[in-house]
């Protein structure tokens, strides 16, 4: 994984003193005036009557995602004074994990060769020392394997100049408190995850093909302790009758998979199955995607990297909640093999279903996985896929649309809240099942050709498949890749969209009861 080599330490330092030769410090827009956050306020009096007009003449506001670093003289501690903005403090005067996350995603790339940082942001919270912690470890990644020399790198961290491994301190007054520690460590095994299921994404499709895939997922799996995996090749797939992922599957040079995983602990209060699209590189198949619409699609794999890295980080963090994952992969490609309009496919379980879209892969995959998910009996479903061009127009490239029973979507989006992923409530109209039942020759229409509402038609197919369990599913076809720079803790590339949300979701269950 590409993220630089870091050693995070968690300690109740002041920024003004601490000896490093970077010290980060939180900047906001007061009421009146530029203010340095709470905390930090010793930094601010090391340069006494300078201060105020120093920043008036760096024309510091902060506003968020600004940074302005300049040399320090003997004033403090440290040899550079790196100034990251937080935007507006809300009502009470404090500043939201969520904008915090951000100020430390930005502060992670402000001084890319630094081998020792202090990082002064608001902090005194467990809540916000997650904020910085994640933020910290996620603005800091990058994706350099396929660079030829790392010296050509413009992104930072692991350029050819790099001084080497660095110390990261994190400064918080509620750095000694368990619960502070905790923090600290689970945000560090959660950004480990999100950083992973960038990575994956990231990966050149003729590398991440849907074999590669799973030994992939099978060989970090070996790494966390209590996760099983069982992997279907495409022989195993047809013994099973698992028609929808083979069908789509059939049109490549490398054939199809199955992933399942399953972290069972002990002391399980609650079971949860999870599923994710796997589709290696969608070129739409026969139904051909335009050029400009096929160049993202590696990314088409980003729900089940979402899901396969969701699973690790429960592990590492020993939740007491049961994990079934499934992760149906294959590439969906253009070829004499290639599934066709009028084809009629029997997914797993036995359903029938006439195809029409050889775009409309997403939904064929999961069909299989989502009923083998209903055979394990879990208290419910949660789905994760880059499904639909039509979520993206309906919401946007940041937000994730999120569908299924009531009660599943209101958590999901308590979750995303809390993990600080922007999602959102869409429909399943209970007039969507003329629509897929309007097959003149199987159970199920995959498709209609009627563009309105596809997103939600894609969701009322799926739920044929959820055996009538608690479900949602989160259509994460903007959120997943990310086609602009780098901004806060996101960066260019896969976003890792879904992970934290997955964890929390988890970690909500775990105190249930
Ligand atoms: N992988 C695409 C969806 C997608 C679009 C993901 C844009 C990320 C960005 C999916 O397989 C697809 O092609 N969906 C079709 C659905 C249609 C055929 C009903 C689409 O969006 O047009
Ligand atoms: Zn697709
Ligand atoms: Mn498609």
């Amino acid at each position: 994984m590409t993220l630089p080599d870091i050693t995070y330490t968690l300690r109740t330092a002041s920024p003004a003193k601490t000896r490093a030769e970077a010290v980060v410090v939180g900047i906001g827009q007061g009421a009146k005036a530029v203010e340095v956050i709470a905390g930090a306020e010793d930094v601010k009096s090391a340069y006494g009557r300078r201060w105020r007009g120093m920043l008036a003449t760096l024309g510091v506001s902060g506003k968020a995602g600004e940074v302005t670093r300049l040399p320090a003289g003997n004033e403090i501690g440290a040899q550079l004074l790196v100034l990251v903005g937080l935007g507006k403090p809300g009502a009470d005067g404090t500043y939201s994990a969520d904008a915090v996350r951000r100020a430390a995603g930005a502060a992670a790339r402000a001084v890319p060769n630094a081998t020792s940082v202090a990082v002064s942001l608001p902090a005194d919270t467990p809540d916000l020392v997650r904020a910085v912690t994640e933020g910290y470890v996620l603005g800091g990644y990058t994706f350099t394997p396929y660079k030829s020399s790392t010296a050509k790198s413009s992104s930072g961290k692991s350029g050819g100049d790099s001084n080497g491994p660095s110390d990261v301190a994190i400064l918080s007054a509620i750095a000694r408190r368990t619960d502070a520690v905790t923090a600290f460590e689970e945000a560090q095994i959660l950004a480990q995850a999100v950083a992973g299921t960038r990575e994956w994404v990231n990966v050149p499709p003729a590398d991440l093909t849907p074999p590669a895939f799973a030994d992939a997922i099978a060989h970090v799996a070996e790494l966390v302790e209590g996760v099983e995996t069982t992997v279907y090749d495409e022989v195993q797939l047809a013994e099973l009758g698992c028609g929808g992922i083979l069908a789509v599957g059939m049109g490549s040079a490398a054939k199809p998979r199955l992933v399942e995983l399953t972290y069972s602990p002990d002391d399980s209060r609650a079971h949860i199955a999870l599923v994710g699209k796997g589709i290696t590189f969608d070129s739409g198949g026969l139904t051909i995607k335009p050029g400009s619409s096929m160049s993202t699609m590696k990314s088409d794999m980003a729900g089940a990297a979402a899901v396969a890295q969701a699973t690790f980080a429960i592990a590492r963090l020993g939740l007491p909640v049961k994990v079934s994952a499934f992760v149906p992969m294959a590439e969906n490609m253009v070829s004499g093999s290639s599934y066709r309009p009028g084809d009629v496919v029997t997914h797993y379980g036995g359903t029938t279903v006439e195809v029409s879209n050889m775009d409309a892969e997403g939904r064929m995959v999961l069909a299989d996985a989502l009923v083998r998910a209903t055979e394990v009996s879990p208290d419910l479903i949660i789905d994760v896929a880059t499904l639909t061009g039509h979520m993206v127009m309906a919401l946007g490239d940041r937000v994730s649309g999120v569908l299924g029973s009531e009660d599943v979507v209101d958590r999901v989006l308590a979750a995303a809240d809390v993990a600080g992923e922007q999602m959102w409530p869409m429909p399943i109209p209970e007039w969507m099942d003329e629509r897929i039942r309007s097959s003149k020759v199987a159970d199920l229409n995959q498709h209609d050709w009627i563009r309105w509402g596809g997103g939600l038609y894609a969701a009322a197919f799926l739920r044929e498949f959820t055996g009538g369990l608690p479900w949602a599913h989160l259509d994460i076809a903007g959120p997943s890749f990310n086609s602009g720079g780098a901004s806060g803790h996101l960066t260019p590339g896969g976003t890792g969209v879904a992970v934290a949300t997955l964890v929390d979701y988890v970690r909500e269950m775990a105190t249930d009861q």
